[in-house]
């Protein structure tokens, strides 16, 4: 199943990314992630995308829908994938369903996770995350067992350098005016499916799973 995850910054995404790639064996392929790799590795890509990244900024469309046609390439893709933080922009969703034709596929769903901004912006000054296995904590909802370290991989956990209070609103505004816009794109195509994200993450999942057991 082909699967996209959209939803404003801190809406869960990477958190439910991680719930559905449990029980649903495809890809996740998350745009922030593999920066956020390029820019610890310091490779060219992650030199071009930090200071972008760092001010809230999209990365430009050329690297990041070359990058994304790369990925969707690999083998591991063919069943299916979840992409998590792309499309963004008109520029991107059009390029992918290009991509996807010449495979001779398409967007299946579109999950929207809506979440309030006020509640997005308490989420991420809380968050931190797991640079090894991905794993997002929240100190005030989900912390770690043990202080600073990952459950799931013990390694030391950290808080992005995107996370901070002024970089959060430039997030959301850019959200607001470029990416929320697709909605209506997906919603055009019939593949969209809302769901409330102001919810335990457990009982989100819950309504998703029902979803995509359903098609
Ligand atoms: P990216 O990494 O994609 O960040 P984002 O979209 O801003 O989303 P986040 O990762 O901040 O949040 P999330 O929705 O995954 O929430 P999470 O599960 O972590 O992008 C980062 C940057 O990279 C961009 O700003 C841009 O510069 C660049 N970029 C990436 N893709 C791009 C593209 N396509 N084009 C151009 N540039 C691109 O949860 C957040 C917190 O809330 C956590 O602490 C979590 O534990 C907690 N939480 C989650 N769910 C719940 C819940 N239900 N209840 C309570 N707490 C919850």
């Amino acid at each position: 199943m082909n699967i996209i995850l959209m939803g404003p910054p801190g809406a869960g995404k990477g958190t439910q990314a991680e719930l559905i790639k449990v029980n649903f064996p495809i890809p996740h392929i998350s745009t922030g992630d593999i920066l956020r790799e390029a820019v610890s590795s310091g490779t060219k890509l992650g030199l071009e995308a930090k200071s972008f990244m760092d001010e809230g900024k999209l990365v430009p469309d050329e690297v990041i829908i070359g990058m994304v046609k790369e990925r969707l390439a690999e083998d591991d893709c063919k069943a299916g994938f979840l992409l998590d933080g792309f499309p963004r922009t008109n520029e991107q969703a059009k390029a992918l369903d290009e991509v996807l034709s010449g495979l001779d596929a398409k967007v299946e769903v579109a999950i929207n996770i809506a979440v309030p901004d006020e509640i997005v912006i308490q989420r991420i000054a809380n968050r931190i995350s797991c640079p090894s296995c991905k794993a997002v904590y929240n100190l005030k909802f989900t912390p770690p067992q043990k202080e600073g370290v990952c459950d799931k991989c013990g390694s030391e956990l950290v808080q992005r350098s995107d996370d901070s209070e002024a970089t959060i609103k430039n997030r959301l505004t850019v959200y607001h005016e470029q990416t929320n816009p697709l909605l209506d794109y997906y919603k055009a195509q019939d593949v969209l499916y809302e769901f409330d994200g102001y919810r335990n993450p457990k009982e989100v999942f819950a309504d998703i799973k029902k979803l995509l057991e359903s098609i």
